[in-house]
C-alpha cells in the first residue's frame, strides 16, 4: 500500500500487476467456465454456439473488459461512483452503475445454490463417492439433490458465509491472498483431468462436436444465450471490472492485463469441454443434460474409474474454489458501492449486502422442491421474454434475466458511455498510460464505438424478432 494513488481511505490496492490479472480472473473463471460453459454448448448443439461465443468474447466482450477496468482506474471508485465522477453531478450516467450492482445482487443470489450443489457433491465424494453406483442411480442423485429443499437452504447458507467471510477480510488481504493460491491450483488440477479426458475414446467425437460448427442449429435464443454467456464469463456488464480496475496502480499495463484474463478465461472454458464432453461421449451420454451436465455426466465417469474418490473429490473441490473467486467479485462490487456511496464501513455494508442476498437466494435454493415451489408467479409475469420457455422458476427466471439481458444492456451502456461520453484526451491518455499496446487505441475505439452497440442491439433485435 506504498502506492496509494489517491485511492479513497477504506479501501485497498493491489501489490502487484499480477496480484491483479489473478484476482480477476479468479473473479472470471467460475461456475460460468466449468457448469454453464459445457451445459449450454450441449444444449444449444456444440460448434456454431462456440464459435458465435468466441466471435463475442473477442469483438464485444475483449473491448469491454478494457473500457471497464479504464474506468475502474481512472476514477478508482466502484461503478455508480465511478460513473458519477467521469459525468456531470446528478446526470443519468449513475443509472448504469446501479443497474450492475443490482445485477450483482441478483447472480450472487442463485450463483449460491449451484456453489452449494458444488460443496455437496465435494462432502459425497469425500464421504461415499460414486462407486458401485450406475448411471440411473447416479441421475437420481442430482434430481434428489435438486429436489430436496432443505440441503439446497443448508449449501447455499455456508457458502455465503464463506463467501461474506472473505469479503470482510478486506480487498488485499481477503480476495488477493484468496486468488493467489486458488487460481494456480485450479489450472493444474483441470489440466490432469484434461490429460485423463484427451486419452479417451471420445476426445475425437467431443472435438468435432465443439469445434465443428453446424448452422442448421443455430437460433435466435441460442444467439442471445451466447452473447449473454460471454458477458457473464468474463464477469462483464455489471461493473466487477470497474471494480477490480478500481484497485490497481495507475501505471500499469491495462490492456495487457485485459487481454491477460481474458485469454485465461476463454482457454478454461474451451479446456472444461474438452474434459467434460469426451467423457459424455466415451460413456454414450447425451450432451443435451441441461444444468445436470457437470453434475451427473462427471460422476458417472468417476464411478467407473480408478481412484475415482479422488477425481471426484478434487473436481467438486475445484469448482467450489472456483465459484467462490467469482462469488467474491460479485460481492465485492455491492459492498464497495455501499462503503463509497453510503459511507459506510466495510463489516456494516457486508452484513447488510451479504445477508439481503443470502435472503433473496432463498427461492432459488427452493425452486427445484416440489412442496415450496416459489417461482410459478413469475411464469405469467415474464412470459414475453422466453417465448415459448415459460416453465421457468425463480432461478432460472433471475439466471435468465440478469444473464441474457441486464449484463449485455449493462456492457452497451458501459461501452456507450467510455466510447462517446467520456473526453477524447482522457480517454485515450488512460488507455495508453503504461501499455505496450498503445498503438491499438483507434481500433479498440471503432470497436467500442460502432462494432458493440449494432452487434448488443442487433441479437436482441433478433431475439424480440425484429430482424
Ligand atoms: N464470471 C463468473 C463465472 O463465469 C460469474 C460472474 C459474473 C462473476 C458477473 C462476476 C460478475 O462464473
Amino acid at each position: 500500500m506504498s502506492d496509494t494513488d489517491g485511492a479513497a481511505e477504506n479501501r485497498g490496492q493491489w501489490s502487484s500487476r499480477w496480484g491483479f490479472i489473478l484476482a480477476a480472473a479468479g473473479g472470471a473463471v467460475g461456475l460460468g467456465n466449468i457448469w454453464k460453459f459445457p451445459y449450454i454448448t450441449g444444449e444449444n448443439g456444440g460448434g456454431y454456439f462456440v464459435l458465435i461465443y468466441l466471435l463475442f468474447i473477442l469483438l464485444i466482450g475483449l473491448p469491454i473488459m478494457v473500457a471497464e477496468v479504464l474506468v475502474g482506474r481512472s476514477t478508482q471508485k466502484s461503478p455508480v461512483g465511478a460513473f458519477k465522477s467521469l459525468s456531470s453531478p446528478g446526470s443519468l450516467w449513475a443509472v448504469p452503475g446501479w443497474l450492475g450492482v443490482l445485477t450483482g445482487f441478483i447472480i450472487l443470489s442463485y450463483y449460491s445454490v449451484v456453489a452449494g450443489w458444488a460443496l455437496h457433491y465435494t462432502w459425497f465424494s469425500m464421504t461415499q463417492g460414486f462407486a458401485g453406483m450406475n448411471a440411473d442411480e447416479i441421475g437420481n442423485a442430482f434430481s434428489t439433490l435438486f429436489a430436496d429443499g432443505d440441503a439446497n437452504i443448508r449449501w447455499h447458507l455456508i457458502f455465503m458465509v464463506l463467501t461474506i467471510g472473505v469479503i470482510l477480510g478486506g480487498i488485499q488481504k481477503g480476495v488477493e491472498r484468496a486468488a493467489r493460491i486458488l487460481m494456480p491450483i485450479l489450472l493444474v488440477m483441470l489440466l490432469v483431468l484434461l490429460g485423463l479426458a484427451i486419452t479417451s475414446d471420445g476426445f475425437g467425437q467431443a472435438l468435432e462436436f465443439v469445434f465443428k460448427p453446424d448452422f442448421s442449429k443455430v437460433t435466435a435464443a441460442g444467439v442471445l444465450e451466447a452473447l449473454g454467456h460471454s458477458f457473464f464469463t468474463l464477469s462483464l456488464g455489471m461493473g466487477a471490472m470497474i471494480t477490480y480496475g478500481s484497485y490497481l496502480k495507475k501505471k500499469e499495463d491495462l490492456v495487457a492485463a485485459s487481454g491477460m484474463i481474458t485469454i485465461l478465461d476463454t482457454v478454461i472454458a474451451l479446456v472444461a469441454c474438452l474434459v467434460l464432453f469426451p467423457i459424455t461421449f466415451t460413456f454414450g451420454l447425451e450432451p443435451q443434460a441441461g444444468p445436470g451436465l457437470v453434475f451427473i455426466n462427471l460422476p458417472i465417469a468417476f464411478s467407473q474409474l480408478a481412484g475415482g474418490v479422488f477425481w471426484s473429490t478434487l473436481f467438486f473441490a475445484l469448482l467450489v474454489l472456483a465459484a467462490l473467486t467469482s462469488a467474491i467479485s460479485l460481492l465485492e462490487v455491492v459492498v464497495s458501492t455501499f462503503i463509497d456511496e453510503f459511507k459506510m464501513s466495510r463489516l456494516k455494508a457486508t452484513l447488510l449486502c451479504g445477508g439481503t442476498i443470502t435472503l433473496f437466494g432463498l427461492p432459488s435454493a427452493l425452486s427445484g422442491s416440489p412442496e415450496s415451489y416459489f417461482g410459478s408467479g413469475f411464469k405469467e409475469h415474464s412470459a414475453f421474454l422466453f417465448e415459448g420457455e415459460t416453465g421457468k422458476n425463480w432461478f432460472d427466471t433471475f439466471d435468465h434475466l440478469a444473464s441474457n439481458w441486464f449484463l449485455p444492456i449493462g456492457g452497451l451502456l458501459i461501452a456507450l458511455f467510455v466510447a462517446w461520453r467520456v473526453g477524447d484526451k482522457a480517454r485515450e491518455e488512460a488507455f495508453t498510460t503504461g501499455s505496450r499496446f498503445a498503438r491499438w487505441y483507434g481500433l479498440w475505439l471503432q470497436l467500442l464505438r460502432y462494432v458493440v452497440p449494432v452487434g448488443v442491439i442487433a441479437v436482441i433485435l433478433y431475439k424480440i424478432g425484429l430482424i
